[in-house]
């Protein structure tokens, strides 16, 4: 037998294992997600996305959020997004009238991993605008990879979980990032809060942000007025000095709050 001869049956036999490989994979994955997310995953491995899944970081009303080893084992963390949620249905809002999705197909799926490539794309105008978020990565389907926040295996605590030495530099460094996202990246995160802020080497660096929208969304305004009231809540149970929300509204817009923004209920 030549040499190329016994190379090739090597590679035959080495691309077996890697099928067999896959296959163990896959049924421990499908222990954990549905037959299609699994099915997604095993494609982010073979692509060299990921290379390992580790525990689950948190577990949400809308998504599951697991630590990944990527390349060079660096540290990852990957956003599944469930298939079957009613919480889908309330957050339409977001994504109606928002031009970048306009041509979305009906139907849950689909909506799903619109709502997850919105979320990539968010981060990435994020960190464009210079306002600390993770990295993203990639995103496949509904399945979102981006910098875990963390080190050792050991993610960054909320930042309601932290207790700051020094809130007033924390609510200025926000305070900042709002103002970035707003005259820089032209968006409103629309969720903001001490629930969706993570603290991390003293920097709060802002995550779930899949239903921020553009400024030119109808409800930009309001949401921009309850990102700013529940900052200013949160900093002012810290007994920090804040601006009152109307302030900050000028502030930041450069113009006061309509009387229709201002009469919202929180
Ligand atoms: N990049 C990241 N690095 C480390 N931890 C993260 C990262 N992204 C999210 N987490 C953790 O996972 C949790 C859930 O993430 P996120 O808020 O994006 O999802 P969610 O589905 O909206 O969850 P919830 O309903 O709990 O808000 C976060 O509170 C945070 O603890
Ligand atoms: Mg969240």
């Amino acid at each position: 037998m030549s040499d190329k001869e016994i190379r090739d049956i090597d590679k035959r036999i080495d691309k077996e294992r890697i099928r067999e490989k896959d296959i163990d994979t896959l049924k421990v994955i499908e222990s954990v997600f549905d037959y299609q997310t699994s099915m997604f995953v095993v494609k982010l491995m073979n692509k060299g996305i990921i290379n390992e899944i580790g525990f689950c970081v948190s577990t949400g009303k809308e998504a599951n959020v697991y630590h990944c080893y990527g390349p060079d084992n660096t540290e990852l963390a990957m956003k599944i997004y469930r298939t079957t949620t009613a919480e889908f249905k309330r957050n339409w809002m977001y994504v109606e009238g928002d031009p970048r999705f306009k041509s979305y197909k009906k139907g849950t799926y689909s909506f799903i991993y619109t709502w997850a490539r919105k979320e990539f794309k968010n981060l990435k105008r994020m960190k464009e605008a210079d306002v600390r978020v993770p990295e993203p990565v990639f995103v496949l389907k509904n399945i979102l990879v981006m910098e875990f926040i963390g080190k050792n295996q050991d993610a960054a605590p909320l930042l309601r979980e932290v207790k700051l030495r020094k809130p007033n530099k924390v609510y200025s460094e926000i305070l900042e990032y709002l103002t970035k996202l707003y005259e820089r990246g032209r968006m409103v995160h629309a969720d903001l809060s001490e629930y969706n802020i993570l603290y991390f080497k003293k920097q709060p660096i802002i995550i779930d942000v899949s239903q921020a929208v553009l400024l030119d969304h109808p409800h930009a305004a309001v949401f921009l007025y309850r990102d700013i009231h529940n900052i200013n809540r949160y900093f002012t149970s810290l007994r920090v000095e804040t601006l009152t929300d109307e302030e900050l509204y000028e502030q930041i817009t450069d113009s006061p709050p309509s009387p229709k923004v201002k009469a919202i209920e929180f």
